[in-house]
Order: structure tokens, then sequence, then C-alpha cells
């Protein structure tokens, strides 16, 4: 005997989780499938990604705030000292509180959540290998959401000790003398500054001749001097060829990406962050005939796969992987199955790097402006003449906002700022209605607020920036 559902979702991170939230407000007969072996529900985001990350990340923003610019804020402190026991648990509490709000939200939306590994034995089967023994489901509508996991680098193979990946990065029980941090991207910049933050050497080797390959070119320029200033260190243009572990620490080799002359480097700690795959290894895909595209992803059309039946929905299909792409996946694709419009607009989903300060994109880059032979215009400001920011001396960084130079619709935004995450919410709203620069450039924006300098920006493509 099997049971009958109308939505079977295998993996319950956050493409996952909202598809099974809408499906169940929608009255979906719906069942969710998590092999995690901590049997916590959230997905790579709330066990091993954005949250644990961002909680690290915000406690070692405050210990190097206390310990750098209290004393100019005329706060005196004595003894200031880092628990980094404390500090890993406060993470852990955060992650632990958000994936029991999941399981709170799966009971609440009625929704069966079945822990064990999945797997698609045919368009409308999925079986399910768990703690308590196999079951087979049927299902009107499997979906796929089965997210990614860290790309390997061969030579440099991950222990979870001296070489980690983003998860261990997460748990290093002591700070590391010298870390060094291979690949330049969102990963690397967030957990490199939380390690330099509480006292670790850090060295950045990146493959290509800049940071953050995919944001805007004057943010990345930016942003590596920012992060220079801080103290970490850059390794561009550069590969690593080989580690080899010892007591001492890591040997690793690395050369130029050209090739050329090898260097060595020795350090106590190796990150490797240099992207993520899907992940769909022991699904049985072959199975049900899903077809996958030549660097593993599902293949899918609005979300559909190449099966009647068999959907797929987030980092496990193409696009940016990114929490709330995924979110915004499930929530659509549930609609498609319950005959609605769901649909997810790409070019407008925000992507944020949780440094200090912050890196926010929405939209086009200049670069990908000029290869596409668009006409643009651009208005810029400073956050060192934004009032807000000086008062709060914050002030690193820009707000750029590039438009079509017919029609002023706004085409991207680009900030470098405090905040700079929760500023760009402004103009991914804009760009969704199709705004153009003149709307956010004649909007009243709070005084003295950091907004204020998205406005000037958004005032400088007509060419009437008032306060630079
Ligand atoms: P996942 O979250 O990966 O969830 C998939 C789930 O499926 C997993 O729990 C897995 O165990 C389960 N699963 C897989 N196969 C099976 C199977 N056969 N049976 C049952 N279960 C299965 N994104 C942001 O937007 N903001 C951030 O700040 C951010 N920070 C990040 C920090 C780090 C360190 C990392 C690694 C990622 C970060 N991300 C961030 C990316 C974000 O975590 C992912 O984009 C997001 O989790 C993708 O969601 P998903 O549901 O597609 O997949
Ligand atoms: P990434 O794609 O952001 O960056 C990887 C970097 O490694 C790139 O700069 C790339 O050029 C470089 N690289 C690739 N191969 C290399 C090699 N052999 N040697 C040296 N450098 C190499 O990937 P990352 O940082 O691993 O993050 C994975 C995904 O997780 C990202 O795509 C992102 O979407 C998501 N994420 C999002 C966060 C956020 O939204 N704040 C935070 C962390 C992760």
């Amino acid at each position: 005997m099997t049971d009958q559902y109308d939505v079977v979702i295998i993996g319950a991170g956050p493409s996952g989780y909202n598809a099974a939230i809408r499906a169940g407000q929608l009255g979906l007969k719906t069942a969710i499938i998590e092999k995690r072996e901590s049997k916590k529900l959230g997905g790579t985001c709330l066990n091993v990604g954005c949250i644990p990350s961002k909680a690290l990340l915000h406690a070692s923003q405050l210990y190097e705030i206390a310990e750098k610019d209290f004393e100019g804020l005329g706060i005196a402190t004595g003894g200031l000292k880092l628990n980094l026991k404390q500090m890993l648990k406060q993470k852990d509490d955060a992650v632990e509180g958000l994936t029991k709000g999941v399981e709170f939200l799966m009971k609440k939306n009625k929704v069966e959540v079945i822990l064990g590994a999945g797997e698609i034995v045919a368009a409308n089967r999925v079986r399910i290998a768990g703690p308590d023994g196999d079951r087979e489901l049927d299902t009107k509508n499997i979906i796929i959401a089965t997210g990614s996991e860290v790309t390997p680098l061969p030579g440099v193979e991950i222990d979870g000790k001296q070489i980690v990946s983003s998860t261990g990065a997460l748990d290093f029980a002591n700070v590391p003398d010298h870390l060094v941090v291979i690949g330049g991207g969102v990963i690397g910049l967030e957990l490199g500054s939380v390690w330099r933050r509480l006292g670790a050497k850090v060295t950045v080797v990146e493959f290509l001749d800049r940071i953050l390959p995919t944001m805007d070119g004057e943010v990345s320029k930016q942003f590596q001097r920012i992060l220079k200033k801080q103290g970490v260190d850059f390794k561009l243009s550069s590969k690593v060829t080989g580690a080899k572990t010892s007591e001492r620490g890591v040997h690793l080799t690395v050369e130029p990406a050209n090739g050329g002359d090898e260097q060595v480097i020795d350090c106590n700690a190796v990150l490797v962050a240099i992207g993520r795959r899907p992940h769909t290894e022991g699904l049985g895909l072959e199975n049900a005939g899903v077809k996958t595209d030549k660097r593993g992803f599902i293949e899918t059309d609005h979300f559909k796969t190449s099966v009647e039946g068999v959907w797929a929905i987030g980092d496990c299909i193409t696009g940016p992987m990114l929490a709330h792409k995924a979110e915004d996946d499930g929530v659509a694709c549930v609609e498609l199955i319950a005959g609605k419009a769901g649909h997810v607009n790409y070019d407008t989903v925000p992507s944020v790097v949780y440094t200090y300060p912050e890196v926010a994109s929405v939209g086009k880059t200049e670069e990908q402006l000029k290869d596409e032979g668009v006409e643009y215009k651009a208005g810029k400001f400073p956050f060192a003449a934004n009032s807000r920011a000086k008062t709060n001396h914050e002030t690193d960084g820009f707000v750029k906002v590039l438009a079509d130079a017919e029609t002023d619709r706004v085409l991207g935004v680009h900030i470098v700022g405090v905040e700079a995450g929760e500023l760009i919410a402004e103009a991914v709203s804009v760009m969704e209605f199709g705004g153009a620069s003149e709307d956010i450039a004649r909007t009243c924006h709070a005084h003295p607020t950091r907004s204020e300098a998205v406005r000037q920006a958004a005032m400088g493509v007509e060419g009437w920036t008032m306060q630079a």
C-alpha cells in the first residue's frame, strides 16, 4: 500500500520548504522529504549557509567595532576578550531557533515531514530510505529541491580540519593564525572577513584578475581596496596547484593563472570556496528520465523538467544560487502546479555580500550593458557625502544607478556601503514596477538616512545631484 499525494518535495531548503508552505496554503496534500543527518529542516541556508554565516558576521563585526571604534565614539571598555566558544554557540542557537521555526511552519500548513533520502522511482513515485525503514509515496507531482554542494578543487582535498569548505569555516575551534581562502567570491570574502576580524591573517587567492567577478567592475575594484585597507591580502590571477598538510600546518603551492613560477604559502588553515554545484546524486533522475545539462543542473522550462509531473527549483536548476531566488522558485512552481500564473523575474533578484561595508547589486552591470550595446546613463553618489554615513564615521562606498539613456528605465543599481543589503530593496521594487531613475530622484527619502545616497545617485542620471 502506498499513500497518494498531490505534491512530494525532495529537499527541505528554502526552495523546498517555501514550496511546501505555499502548497499547504493552496490545499494540496503535500509531503516534504529531508535527508540531512542532523534531521533539521531549512537546507544549506539555515544549517550551514546564510544563517550561521550571518550570525558570525554580526558577532565578529561587533567585536571589531568594540576593539577599534568604541574608544573614538567615547565608549571606554576594559579587558575586551574573544570568547569564541560562546560566539559559535550563539550561532548554533540562531540555527536551532530558525530550523525549529520551519518545523512549526510545516505543521501549521499541514505538510507531512518525512526524514530520509528521497529517490525518484518513476515520474509519480518516490522511495524514501529513512531511519524507520523504506517507504514509497504515490504522487501527482514531484518537486526536486535538492540544492547544491561544494565544488571540490582537485589537489586540495577537504579534510574538514585544516582544509575546509564553508561548513568547516563556520566551526573553527580556534582562530587560525593564517587562513588562506581559495576563491574571492561571496563565501571567501564573508567568511574570510569573519576570521580576519577575530585575529587571523587572511590571504585570498583568486583565479581571475578581480574579486566578486560577477559584480560591477567598479564595485569589485573599490571593494577590494576597502578590504585591503582592513588587512586582507589578495593574490589575484593565481591558482592553487597543490596542498600538503602536516602537524605544522598546510603547505600550499600557487602559480600565476596563466602559468609561471610556483610560489609557496605556508598557513594553518585553508578554505576552499570556488563555487557550488547542483546536488542530484542518488536522486534517481535516470529512473524517470529527467535531463540535466553539462554542468549537472536539472534542465527546466518554468520549473518543468523533461518529464511530465516532475518539477525542479532552487540551486539545482540554473539561475543565481541564492536563498531568496530559491524561495521564489518554490512559490512560483507550486502556483503553476495549482493552475495559477507562477513566475520569477531573475532580472530583479538582488545579490548581497554581508561584509562590512556590504555590497549589494540588482540588474545589469556596466560591463553587461556595454557588451549588450545598450545606451545607458549612470548616476553615482559617494557615502562620503551622505550626512548619516558621515555622522556615523561609515563613509566607505558609493551608490551607482544605471538607467536606459532613452527611456530612463532603471537597468541596474550597485551599492557598496553599510546596510547596502537593506538599501537595495528600493531599487528592486522600482525595477519590478519598470520604474525610471527619475521616480527614485523625485521620491521623498527620510533625512538623515543612507537611502538619501540612493536618491542622490538617481538624480545624477540626469545630472542634477545636489549634495556632492
Ligand atoms: P538547499 O538549501 O541546499 O537545500 C536542499 C536540501 O535538500 C538539503 O537540506 C539537502 O540535505 C536535501 N536533499 C538533497 N538531496 C536529497 C535527497 N535525495 N533526499 C532528501 N533530501 C535531500 N544565499 C543567500 O541568499 N544569502 C546568503 O546570505 C547566503 N549565504 C550563504 C552562505 C554559505 C556559507 C553558503 C554555503 C550558502 C549561502 N547562500 C546564501 C546560498 C543559499 O544557502 C542557497 O542558495 C540556498 O540554500 C538554496 O536553497 P535550496 O532549497 O535550493 O537548496
Ligand atoms: P562564487 O561563485 O561566489 O565565487 C567563487 C570564486 O572562486 C570566483 O571568484 C571564482 O573566480 C573563483 N575560483 C574558481 N575556481 C578557482 C580556483 N581554482 N582557484 C582560485 N579561485 C577560483 O562561489 P562561492 O563563494 O563558493 O559561493 C557559492 C555560492 O553560494 C555563490 O554562488 C552564492 O550564490 C552563494 N552564497 C551567497 C551568499 C550571499 O548571498 N551573501 C553568501 C555565500 C554564498
